[in-house]
């Protein structure tokens, strides 16, 4: 018996040194510890032995089994452990490497024309606040004094969810949560991505960016409104800029107005660039209704404010001449690398 174990144990010592993978370690296992493996071969032994000689048997095969065990587990983590670096060091990204130039990204005209808003707006001492696309009805309308048959709400205009949720229209959402949540006065800008059921053509996406601005506190007025507009359009098109301001409609604006900037192509004369109109339309703004506040929580007695409402592709396509809305979501890096 005792010579039985000395070989099963100096076969151990042996094989244990030709472990060096997980598989290897595997078939050390099935050889020592499956079931046709060395331990069972030996209990199969143990018929021909007194109840004494069994038990003790018995037991150091127990012990043997205990010991493999702990030490199969162990050796399963070092290699693994070994395994894992090896391939972070096969894998390791030298930064140094040179690329060539033409695999290097360039900004989106989007990412490109919203950063510039935002740094316009920001340098006026706005803040920057972002919404979830997924917003609710009431957000996107109802705070909105969007009347209930407003052609904007039907199933027509608008992407549903069906628990009165739906892909958001405008980032007017965000306006509203930061109105209902924050200290007055507001002044603050949200970019972001909006959804309307249009069709895809050269001038509409179904997916566009908007860029609203929004100031809340006392004695606001709409000529606060035209100065902050003046500005941006000065710094965004050129100091020779100049705006008109056209009446219009919105729920959430009264008075609300279109804002058009003088053509930076010709100065106003009328270009091709501008249809012959010397003005090209470029935002729709105005007075927040004194509903839409009160429906945040605010005394339209006492506070005032203003809006506008920004489309971030429009700017993009008119700064840097983009004919058709579609390039822009195509990603065709012909296009993309000219900027
Ligand atoms: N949310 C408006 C729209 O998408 C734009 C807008 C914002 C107009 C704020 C006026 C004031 O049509």
């Amino acid at each position: 018996m005792k010579e039985k174990f000395d070989k099963l144990y100096l076969d151990l010592e042996t094989d244990k040194n030709d472990i060096k993978s997980l598989s290897t370690l595997n078939d050390f296992r099935v050889k020592y510890l499956g079931k046709k493996g060395s331990l069972k071969l030996m209990m199969k032994d143990m018929a021909n032995l007194t109840n004494e000689q069994r038990k003790e048997f018995g037991k150091k095969v127990n012990e043997v089994r205990d010991e493999l065990e702990k030490f199969i587990a162990e050796k399963a983590k070092e290699i693994e452990l070994i395994e894992v670096n090896k391939k972070l060091e096969e894998e390791d990204i030298d930064v140094t490497i040179d690329f060539e130039d033409e695999l290097s990204g360039t900004r989106h005209p989007i990412s490109l024309a919203m950063k510039e808003l935002v740094t316009i707006f920001t340098a006026l001492g706005y803040k920057m606040n972002e919404g979830p696309e997924i917003e609710t009805v009431f957000n996107n309308f109802d705070a909105l004094n969007s009347p209930i048959d407003h052609p904007s709400r039907s199933e027509n205009d608008t992407f549903y969810f069906s628990d009165g949720l739906l892909l958001r229209t405008h980032t007017s959402g965000v306006q509203i949560r930061t109105m209902k949540s924050e200290e007055l006065p507001i002044r603050m800008i949200s970019p972001g991505r909006c959804f309307r059921k249009d069709e895809l053509d050269a001038t509409h996406s179904p997916m566009f960016h908007q860029f609203e601005g929004l100031v809340v506190g006392e004695n606001i007025t709409m000529s606060d409104l035209k100065g902050t507009l003046t500005r941006f359009a000065k710094d965004m098109f050129g100091e020779e800029t100049k705006i008109i301001f056209r009446p219009h409609d919105f729920p959430f604006t009264e008075p609300s107005a279109e804002m058009d900037v003088s053509c930076f192509k010709c100065g106003g004369e009328g270009c091709k660039f501008c249809g012959g109109n010397g003005a090209i339309e470029i935002l729709g703004g105005g007075m927040v209704h004194p509903k839409v506040l009160e429906r945040c929580g605010i005394d339209s007695t006492k506070y005032s404010g203003f809006a506008f409402g920004i489309g971030i592709d429009r700017i993009a396509m008119l700064k840097y001449e983009i004919d058709d809305i579609r390039l822009l979501y195509q990603n065709d890096r012909r296009f993309l690398e000219q900027f």
